[in-house]
């Protein structure tokens, strides 16, 4: 079964044509980071224009890599929550036009769900029930995938998302927007004991997180020592705010499979890219002989292919849409 699946919930229009959910035909991404970057940040109103400029020709694309026509496709996916507003109505309504013109069935996807879906297309082998840290620019959960299509999210947030952390962090250090990757990089090099950062104790839900302590602690440490006319490391400090974050993301989510009885851990979203992450992750899994799957590197970011194979797996179990489907810009994974 070949489903399309589209997504422009946030600053990446792309499309993909996936086969039964697991083989990628083709993936087609474009980025507008270039033209975000020159304010910091993504600006809704720029990302909704980009996307309506680029959507068509990134279809069109999608398909021609993958030989074939729109007759070919079995149904047409698409992200319609959550994310910036005006960027999914892009997308939804460009895949209703399609849907509607073809005859073919429409399909929604929720983002976070697409990422998680990540690791159907890099581990064969992998199949619900399993427990997930998706970490993204906007979410920080702890999810147990109970199924293809069911989730209960057991740990999030409390403030910022772990990517939105070290964006923050990496402004405050001087690295231009999405900062996450440059972190990573400078890490590489770092030290991570120059710097201590706080690891911030939650109340309430033990699984939840909170990040906005650390980046604030971040920025206070810069300033005073701009104040002192003591220089930065920047690798070094690199190197500890990555550490930090790590060590927050990796101890919850081990501590939600050892207490819920999880032996299969997945990470997704862009944060799972991070090479600390990664190797904490998959070192604390080791060390409990747990099963860890991580995906490829090249889908850990915003991506159709994704879609399209949360897709197929929404279309097989009968989730479906008609020409009211709207975007949303929240919608909890739980209520799909
Ligand atoms: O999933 P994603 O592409 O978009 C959202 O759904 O938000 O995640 C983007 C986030 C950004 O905060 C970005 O800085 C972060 O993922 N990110 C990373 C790395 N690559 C992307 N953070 C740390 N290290 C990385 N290598
Ligand atoms: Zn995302």
């Amino acid at each position: 079964m070949l489903i399309l699946g589209i997504e422009s919930s946030c600053d990446e229009t792309a499309a993909s044509v996936v086969r039964d959910g697991r083989i990628i035909e083709s993936s087609v991404i474009s980025t507008q980071i270039e033209e975000h970057k020159k304010y910091g940040g993504v600006v809704p109103e720029i990302a909704s224009r980009r996307h309506c400029e680029n959507i068509l020709g990134v279809v069109k694309k999608a398909l021609g890599d993958a030989g074939i026509t729109l007759s070919d496709v079995d149904a047409v996916a698409v992200t319609y929550a959550p994310g910036l507003i005006g960027a999914l109505l892009v997308g939804v309504n460009f895949a209703k036009g399609l849907a509607m013109a073809s005859g073919k069935p429409l399909v929604p996807v929720h983002h976070i769900a697409g990422h998680i879906a990540t690791n159907y297309l890099s581990h064969s082998e992998l199949e619900p029930p399993f427990l997930c840290l998706a970490a993204s620019g906007g979410h920080s959960h702890i999810i147990e995938v109970l199924s293809y299509t069911k989730f209960r999210i057991v740990g999030r947030t409390r403030d910022d998302a772990a990517g939105e952390c070290f964006d923050k962090c990496a402004r405050a250090m001087g690295f231009p927007y999405p900062g996450g990757v440059h972190i990573d990089k400078a890490a590489q090099t770092g030290d991570p004991e120059q710097y201590r950062l706080p690891h911030p104790a939650v109340a309430g839900n033990e699984f939840d997180f909170s990040f906005s302590g650390l980046k604030t602690s971040v920025i206070n440490l810069i300033h005073n020592s701009t104040q002192k006319g003591i220089e930065i490391n920047r690798e070094n400090l690199a190197a500890s705010v990555q550490k930090t974050i790590s060590e927050l993301l990796t101890e919850k989510t081990i501590k939600a499979a050892e207490k819920l009885g999880y032996s299969k851990i997945a990470v997704a979203g862009g944060v799972s890219a991070n090479s600390g992450v990664r190797a904490a992750l998959s070192e604390a899994c080791r060390k409990r002989g747990f099963s860890f799957y991580m995906p490829e590197k090249s889908l850990c970011g915003d991506n159709g292919a994704m879609i399209a194979s949360q897709g197929y797996y929404n279309f097989i179990n009968g989730i479906t849409a008609d020409e009211s489907l709207n975007a949303a810009a929240t919608l909890s994974m739980e209520n799909i």
